[in-house]
């Protein structure tokens, strides 16, 4: 089903490295490969999307702020601000949007410091641990969350 909807789908720090950063974690693809066969998902299922990638925490807030107005829902990818930034947590709930949290690592199988996530406890759902898949996978679940509400 085709549905109208505007999904901003956010990037956080040192993403914008993906391609050279630890492949062996993160894999081959650039963010600009990411954010292309995001289009391409986004285009199947009737969304647009307003990708974009920041490594500034209050940058992240801004648009998070924008987009309770702007957009119908958030996929977010906050790098490592995801297990520090209750400033980001915050901006999510003030949003009052649908938020799927995505990871291309799974970060319960790292190191202690990436298992609390801020973001989980006010997210629809987190998918993490399927590389550049994920993101299709959060695309998909947010196409399903906003023609169900
Ligand atoms: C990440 C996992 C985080 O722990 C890390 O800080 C990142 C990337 C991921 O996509 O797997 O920057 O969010």
């Amino acid at each position: 089903m085709a549905i109208d909807a505007s999904v901003l789908v956010l990037n956080g720090p040192n993403l914008n490295m993906l391609g050279v950063r630890e492949p062996h974690i993160y894999g081959s693809l650039t963010l600009d490969d990411l954010e292309a066969a995001c289009q391409e998902r986004a285009e199947q299922l009737g969304l647009t999307i307003d990708f974009r990638q920041s490594n500034h925490e209050g940058e992240l807030v801004t648009w998070i702020q924008q987009a309770r107005t702007e957009h119908d829902g958030i996929v977010i990818n906050a790098g490592a601000y995801t297990h520090t930034s209750v400033a980001i947590m915050d901006a999510l709930i003030l949003a009052e949007l649908p938020v799927v949290e995505v990871h291309l690592s799974n970060i319960f199988k790292r190191e202690p410091v990436r298992h609390h996530s801020y973001i989980t406890g006010v997210a629809k759902g987190m998918i993490c641990g399927f590389g550049p898949h994920g993101y299709l996978l959060a695309l998909d679940a947010m196409q399903r969350i906003l023609g169900r509400d």
